[in-house]
């Protein structure tokens, strides 16, 4: 695996690459890697000739300051994860080799009813921070599949709308969420999260098994509050326990028994917010 720190470096290698007709397959990430990012590198290397990793904590999509101070570091236990993992590139910039004049000023994308609920709702400016990032991402690795998780539901949509306004000829694959042996989603901020509280954070997860085992057509407020209840049970901070339309994820009150639908929750587990997601049929 070779490791690049700056932007340059690594434009000037993958073009290389490129002109040698090589594909390239790349994982975005913030580091503190488990191994749900280790699948989408897996899943990169089956599709592509050269597999670009990148570890970048990107200040511009944190609303909440505690978030990104406390947001964990583990850039050497990255390293043997990705070594292990067979990762061709590693792409690990400074603040400066991704936004060199800065990120304070960049156009506005126009994500529309996507931003206004669910995530976009609760954590403003964070989808304009992650198109930022990948915005510049896409444009310096340039690359012909792009490999995100479904644990971030709504962020796969958002980037699909990227592309799409970026009129990039990148392909987003969507791969499935890893889990613990317990049912929690893996995520970077479970390092943050006492024994008590990682215990409780099983929570989320029984939640969404209750909504799909128990969902029928009709109203599924009760479902909803059930679902809520079980997690407040568990001294969760709830931000949402909704249901969406998978394609569109307009957010839903009633079922067909059709519709292709996702359930989705965010929640806080005393100071550390989780999310994760299940499709429903
Ligand atoms: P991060 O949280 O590090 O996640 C990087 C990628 O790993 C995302 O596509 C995420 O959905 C995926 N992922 C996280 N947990 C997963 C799990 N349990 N199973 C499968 N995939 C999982 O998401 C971000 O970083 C950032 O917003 C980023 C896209 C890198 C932009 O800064």
């Amino acid at each position: 695996m070779v490791l690049f720190k700056k932007t340059d470096r690594l434009i000037a290698s993958l073009q290389e690459a490129r002109n040698e007709g090589k594909t390239i397959g790349f994982a975005p990430t913030m580091g503190a890697l488990h191994a749900g990012h280790i699948s989408l590198v897996e899943a990169s290397k089956k599709q592509n000739d050269l597999s670009v990793v990148s570890i970048f904590v990107n200040p511009a999509q944190f609303n909440d300051k505690t978030d990104f101070e406390k947001y964990p570091v583990t850039i050497e236990k990255d390293i043997e994860w990705l070594l292990k993992a067979d990762c061709d590139l590693l792409f690990w910039p400074a603040v400066e080799e991704v936004y060199p004049t800065g990120y304070e000023q960049s156009p506005h994308y126009e994500l529309g009813y996507l931003e206004t609920i669910l995530e976009g709702k609760y954590r403003p400016g964070h989808f304009q921070g992650v198109c930022k990032v990948m915005h510049r991402l896409i444009n310096i690795v340039q690359p012909t599949n792009l490999y995100m998780g479904q644990k971030d539901y709504q962020q796969c949509m958002v980037v699909d709308r990227l592309l799409t306004l970026m009129q990039s000829s990148t392909v987003l694959h969507t791969c499935p969420i890893l889990r613990e042996p317990d049912g929690l989603a893996m995520s970077s901020r479970n390092t943050r999260l006492s024994a008590k509280e990682r215990e409780r954070a099983t929570g989320i997860s029984r939640a969404l098994n209750y909504i799909k085992q128990n969902i029928k057509p009709g109203n599924f407020d009760d479902l909803i509050a059930t679902a809520t209840n079980m997690l407040i049970g568990q001294e969760f901070k709830v931000d949402y326990v909704a249901i969406a339309d998978a394609q569109t994820l307009e957010l839903m009150k009633a079922w067909n028994g059709q519709q292709k639908i996702v359930v989705l929750i965010a929640a806080f587990q005393h100071e550390v917010r989780l999310i994760d997601n299940m499709l429903l049929n």
